[in-house]
């Protein structure tokens, strides 16, 4: 059921028969996907689907036993520093220090990352994640909304062309997951490819130029929106024709046959 993906000559990444167990668990069993530069990819999957598992892999924190893996022309395996070097990663949970400022957190990191000018680079940032306001006021008085924002300011120090969010909404306010998607879109609109990873398919909607869903260790479907509701006709009742909600199209997809996928609560999000 997986469906066309577009070949595009130097993907910025590129997964091929992707296999990881843990212990007797197989949890990848073979999956392959690309992602074009300067694009934003979702990867759906409900709770225990194996998303973070392909983001560790893709970022060189954990070893596939099979397959292959490349980021920004970089083999995971066989250049593990030139792949470190290119991408940055937003992990499931917030990494900023409460006690600093915004401001100083952005430093520090570039700081760290042996940037000329720290304040700059900070100042910009700050702007451009609509922090300025914010940004001398330390992080404990922040929303979680800013603290995600900051976060995801703080991966982008440096300007890695490959950027993966492994649920960058999770725990968020409506308001505060349509500030973090402001942010995303503009990412991707300055040319980072962008990798994130969902279990709400209202954020793939929004977000994503492709969405890939992954079921059972495989990659089950994979295209835009549009082709996605194009697997599925519109259902006609009482004359009325009603597109499928993505939500409609991964349920049917995964067939309906996965506890959490059949918790809506978690899948539907705000809907
Ligand atoms: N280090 C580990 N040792 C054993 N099992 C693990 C380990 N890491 C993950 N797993 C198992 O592998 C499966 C996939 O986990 P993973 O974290 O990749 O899922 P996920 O799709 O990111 O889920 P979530 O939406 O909850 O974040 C789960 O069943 C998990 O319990
Ligand atoms: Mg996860």
């Amino acid at each position: 059921m997986t469906m066309t993906t577009r070949s595009t000559a130097h993907p910025a990444i590129r997964v091929r028969g992707l296999e990881k167990s843990y212990g007797k668990r197989e949890v990848l069993r073979g999956v392959d996907f690309d992602v074009a530069r300067g694009s934003i990819f979702a990867l759906l999957g409900s709770n225990g689907a194996g998303k973070t598992t392909i983001v560790r892999i893709l970022a060189t924190l954990l070893k596939a036993n099979a397959g292959t893996a490349g980021v920004h022309g970089f083999d995971v395996a066989a250049q593990p520093a030139n792949v470190r070097e290119s991408l940055s990663l937003t992990g499931q949970f917030a990494a900023v220090d409460e006690i600093l400022s915004g401001r100083e957190n952005l430093v520090l990191v570039a700081r760290l990352r042996h940037l000329k000018d720290p304040g700059a680079v900070a100042d910009d940032l700050l702007g451009r994640f609509s922090l300025t306001e914010a940004g001398s006021r330390k992080v404990s008085t922040y929303s979680g909304g800013m603290r995600r924002r900051l976060d995801i300011a703080m991966s982008l120090v440096g300007d890695p062309p490959v950027i993966f969010l492994d649920e960058p909404t999770t725990g968020l306010d409506p308001e505060a997951r349509i500030e973090v998607w402001r942010a995303v879109k503009e990412l991707a609109g300055s040319g980072t490819t962008v990798l994130l990873t969902t279990q709400y398919l209202d954020e793939a909607e929004q977000l994503a130029d492709r969405i890939a869903i992954l079921h059972q260790g495989r990659i089950i479907a994979n295209g835009t929106l549009a082709e996605l509701k194009r697997l599925f006709p519109p259902a006609t009742v009482e004359y009325v024709e009603k597109q499928p909600t993505l939500e409609e199209i991964f349920l049917a997809i995964i067939g309906g046959d996965n506890s959490d996928a059949a918790d809506t609560e978690h899948l539907g999000g705000q809907g």
